[in-house]
């Protein structure tokens, strides 16, 4: 589609950026309903946040999704942040309003909620526990996911256990902090297993985690994506664990962003996982 100066823009801030799926994603959804609109990839470098944030305004952005290395410190860079963002102390969807102030967002908890509540647990109520595997900035928007449904308490389980301990000073008794070394057996009563930690993913080392002591009905997912069934979801399946891949959440997470930059509510769809496997 030919673009002027009535197209609707929007981005990805990153770096480096060109590993990106978000492109490949809300390109789908402009072609697919037809809209007048662009997604680019931005490289910005971290020392040129600040200028590159402030120029979308200016050249007339819509909004941007942003991604490592810069969630955190755009906090810092926008006129307004939702009350999510806040929680989880960063920011991945900025929206520009039509008087060209800069609102910050964060999407990430609410698509790993509907992936996770999409695609494949039946529950009706919260589980009781969850154990969520590392402590960074993914643990962090799965906390606030897991506290806002409704679960009672989130073991956290990392291999720098004072990483852990700062999120129960922030979130509070809700976390329960165990060492990396009783990951096994911390497994016991859960009715959730998340994986936040980089392990299992292409090209990092395996994650080293017995599951025997896990309950059969609890669910598992993983944030890693590539692959799409990490050895943690092939091994929980394979003991009849019902399992939640990582692509969903990148999916669902994209929603209210697209929303707000070109007005349309997209679906997530067979169709669309498809396409991003492929690419
Ligand atoms: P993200 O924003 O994706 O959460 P991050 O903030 O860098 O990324 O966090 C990565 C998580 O993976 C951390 O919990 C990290 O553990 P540490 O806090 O101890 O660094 C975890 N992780 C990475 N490599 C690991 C390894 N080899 N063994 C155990 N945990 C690991």
């Amino acid at each position: 589609m030919s673009h002027n100066a009535t197209t609707k823009v929007a981005g990805v801030i990153g770096w480096p950026v060109d590993h990106s799926k978000s492109p490949r994603l809300h390109g789908y959804w402009l072609d697919r309903y037809g809209l007048d609109g662009a997604y680019l990839p931005l490289p910005v470098v971290p020392g040129r946040l600040e200028s590159a944030v402030h120029g979308l305004s200016a050249l007339g952005f819509r909004g941007a999704n942003v991604t490592i290395p810069h969630k955190e410190a755009v906090i810092q860079l926008v006129d307004r942040v939702d009350a999510i963002a806040q929680r989880i102390g960063a920011v991945n969807t900025l929206v520009v309003s039509d008087s060209g102030e800069l609102e910050g967002r964060n999407t990430d908890a609410y698509g790993f909620l509907t992936n996770l509540c999409m695609g494949g647990s039946d529950w009706v109520t919260a589980p009781d526990r969850a154990v969520i595997l590392g402590a960074g900035g993914a643990a962090r928007a799965v906390i606030v996911a897991l506290q806002d449904f409704g679960v009672r308490q989130l073991r956290v389980v990392n291999r720098s256990r004072g990483k852990a301990e700062a999120l129960r000073a922030v979130f509070g008794p809700i976390i329960e902090v165990v060492d990396w070394a009783e990951r096994h057996e911390a497994l016991a009563d859960a009715g959730l297993l998340v994986n936040t930690t980089s392990l299992g993913m292409a090209g990092q080392p395996p994650l080293e985690l017995e599951l025997g002591d896990l309950p059969t009905g609890a669910v598992v997912t993983d944030i890693v994506y590539s692959p799409l069934v990490t050895p943690l979801l092939r091994t929980a399946a394979a003991r009849g664990n019902p399992t939640v891949d990582g692509l969903g959440m990148l999916l669902h997470q994209a929603v209210p962003g697209f929303e707000a930059w070109f007005g349309r509510r997209p679906e997530v769809t067979a169709a669309l996982r498809q396409h991003l496997l492929d690419g």
